[in-house]
């Protein structure tokens, strides 16, 4: 369901809505900012529908699952611990139910794949599919390359090796796909629903480096065979 729409169904949407693009207000990361947020809130929506989840405690958990990240830049404390503290605190003076409060906060502490806290409740597991559908496909290409960008880290170089485990960082944005974008199986989501959108989006990502690397060897190809006529001229 779109932003728009959930606006006019969800109670108090639109105040969270504002205190949300507040905190992403000056935040310059295109990767992780305020359309993020939004595309994950629609995608949880979405697969709450589908998986007969409660829709008001799935969309606020997603619109407020990131709402410390910009804060995690500066200060290195933990997004979704906080992020879970101030949803509770938020939910709670609005005048939300606490069995509501509850689930969306534990949503947001458990939201990271990588965290030890694990999504026991159907509204976490959405959330964490929601939020993990954004990190494949056409869009997640374009993430990547936009934090590499960001980063200074090159496109691609094949001196420079991929790890089996991600650790935080990576070499080049390819790479990057090989160490976590492409370990995002389908298989590893949730809910049937999401399983279901991310097969499509698992190909496309496949897709999309099998077509750059075969350009990237024919470029190098190419160089290499114009250096050689050139000799070949003198
Ligand atoms: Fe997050
Ligand atoms: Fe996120």
């Amino acid at each position: 369901m779109n932003i728009d729409k959930l606006v006019k169904c969800i109670p108090h949407m639109k105040e969270i809505l504002a205190v949300v693009e507040k905190a992403f207000e000056n935040y310059d990361d295109p990767a992780h900012d305020i359309s993020h947020v939004l595309r994950v809130t629609e995608s949880a929506s979405e697969i709450a529908i589908h998986e007969g989840a409660d829709l008001e405690t799935a969309v606020l958990a997603a619109l407020l699952h990131d709402i410390k990240r910009p804060e995690e830049d500066v200060t290195g404390m933990d997004h979704a611990e906080c992020g879970a503290r101030y949803a509770s605190q938020l939910l709670d003076e609005l005048g939300f139910g606490s069995q509501l409060t509850r689930e969306v906060s534990e949503a947001i502490k458990a939201h990271r794949y990588s965290s030890e806290t694990k999504p026991f409740s159907i509204s976490a597991r959405i959330l964490q599919d929601a939020d993990r559908l954004d990190a494949i496909g056409a869009i997640a290409v374009a993430r990547v390359f936009s934090y590499s960008g960001k980063t200074g880290t090159p496109l691609h170089s094949s001196k420079l090796k991929r790890s089996d485990s991600y650790n935080g960082y990576s070499s080049t944005a390819i790479n990057h796909f090989y160490e976590k974008i492409l370990k995002i199986t389908p298989e590893s989501f949730w809910t049937k629903t999401a399983k279901g959108i991310a097969e499509n989006r698992y190909r496309f990502v496949v897709q999309f480096l099998e077509q750059f690397l075969s350009e990237w060897s024919g470029i190098e190809i190419s160089v290499s065979d114009f250096k050689e006529i050139k000799s070949h001229e003198r």
